[in-house]
């Protein structure tokens, strides 16, 4: 038997209404608050993720779906939704429009990740991109948007780690004291985070264990090291928030696996979900357009991972199915007719369904129960059909041209 591929999974008919509630929560939220939505290819050049995630993070290193295309171009499986949004918005003069571009998007990307609970290899992420902008007000209502969307759909536990990273060049400076620090307590420091001291020195506050734990408590922040217009920024971000009720605990430790953020840095966490608990993250990524050779171009956003909000999620109302008619046949001389009942009932706007299994008219009539029709036209041979309503079992001999505007008429038969 041919599985699917470990770290995948099917979104069976039961899972799609959760997923279709997710959806339109998404929709609602960002769409009042000016966000269009917006899809990319699910392939890329690796050279865009290169570039933009950023060639010393773990996405790009080891967990990119890469391959060859006939012409030799290497192509990359999307892990991350933001360096695509920003190719398209510089490939499509989006610099032109009114600024700043609201997108949001929902789409499955890609990781080859070691899978186990809300951690696969194809996963699904609402994501809201603002380019355009550097006010504060962008990055706090992106925010308020994403804890509101998180409120609709019940996550339960969350938690918002906020910070603040400055500029590219307070961060060069502050990563060389951080090295230094860390070299001066190599011998407390694991080998993994010893041998990324260069690498990516930031990494040693994601250690767990607990020698390197120590050490990274006495570490110099990069929070105490923010030029003066960075830290009035994030001030009016954490005024803002303040203003709107929405409680975030500083968190200077704060690292996320992508390389092209600057200033403002989020995450939300839940602690319904045990190890994999960053639900949501995300941050402002004022260099990336540049470095994607377009204009210069300060821009925020997030993206919410879809199975771990499903996750941590409360239930979500789903609407029950309904099937208005089921079409059964009396006689197999019925069947033309009945095929056409069934087109004529969803022309007119009603849901119809038609027996598909060659059942018998008894074997229809329980089938027609089982999926929950309201009426059941049984038609013959003749210009005659008989409609029931399953609810309360009457049922009448019509002329076949009378059944729809009965139902429609919803008329006790
Ligand atoms: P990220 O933190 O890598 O950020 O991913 C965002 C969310 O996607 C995570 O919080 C998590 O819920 C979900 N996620 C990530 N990897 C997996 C996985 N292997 N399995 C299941 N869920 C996963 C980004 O991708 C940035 N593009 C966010 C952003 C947008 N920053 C600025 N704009």
């Amino acid at each position: 038997m041919i599985q699917a591929p470990r770290g995948t999974f099917d979104v069976l008919p039961e899972d799609a209404a959760r997923r279709e509630m997710l959806e339109a929560q998404a929709k609602r939220i960002l769409e009042a608050a000016g966000y269009q939505r917006i899809e990319t290819p699910a392939f890329e050049h690796t050279e865009l993720f290169a570039r933009g995630v950023g060639e010393a993070t773990d996405i790009v290193q080891k967990e990119m779906y890469t391959f060859e295309d006939g012409a030799g171009r290497s192509l990359t499986l999307r892990p991350e939704g933001t360096a695509p949004v920003c190719r398209a918005y510089i490939e499509h003069g989006m610099h032109k429009l009114a600024q700043p571009v609201k997108l949001w998007y929902l789409s499955s990307f890609f990781r080859a990740e070691a899978p186990q609970r809300g951690r696969y290899r194809q996963f699904w992420q609402v994501g809201a991109e603002a380019i355009g902008s550097a006010e504060p007000e962008t990055d706090a209502e992106l925010i308020v948007l994403l804890a509101e969307l998180l409120d609709a759909l019940g996550v339960k536990g969350t938690r918002l780690h906020l910070t603040s990273l400055g500029i590219p060049e307070t961060r060069a400076e502050y990563r060389e004291e951080l090295k230094a620090y860390l070299r001066a307590h190599e011998q407390q420091l694991t080998p993994e985070v010893r041998d990324r001291i260069d690498l990516n020195p930031l990494r040693a506050f994601d250690a767990s264990d607990p020698g390197t734990r120590a050490v990274m408590e006495g570490a110099p922040k990069l929070l105490d090291r923010l030029a003066a217009d960075d830290a009035q920024h994030f001030g009016q971000v954490r005024a803002l928030l303040d203003e709107a009720g929405v409680r975030y605990e500083l968190d200077p430790t704060l690292v996320r696996g992508l390389d092209y953020y600057t200033r403002t840095l989020f995450e939300f966490s839940s602690d319904a979900l045990g190890a994999q608990s960053g639900v949501a993250g995300g941050g402002r990524y004022d260099p990336l357009i540049e470095q994607l050779d377009g204009p210069s171009t300060p821009a925020c956003g997030w993206a919410a991972g879809v199975e771990r909000m499903l996750l941590a999620g409360g239930e979500l109302p789903t609407s029950p199915s309904l099937v208005d008619l089921y079409v059964a046949v009396a006689t197999p001389a019925g069947a033309p007719g009945a095929f056409e009942l069934a087109r004529e009932a969803r022309r007119a706007g009603l849901s119809a369904q038609l027996e598909l299994a060659g059942r018998s008219l008894k074997g229809q009539l329980k089938h027609a129960d089982r999926i929950g029709a309201r009426y059941v036209a049984i038609v013959g041979d003749g210009s005659e059909t008989s409609l029931k309503e399953m609810e309360s079992g009457e049922q009448r001999e019509l002329a076949t041209g009378e059944v729809i505007p009965a139902i429609l008429r919803g008329s006790r038969l």
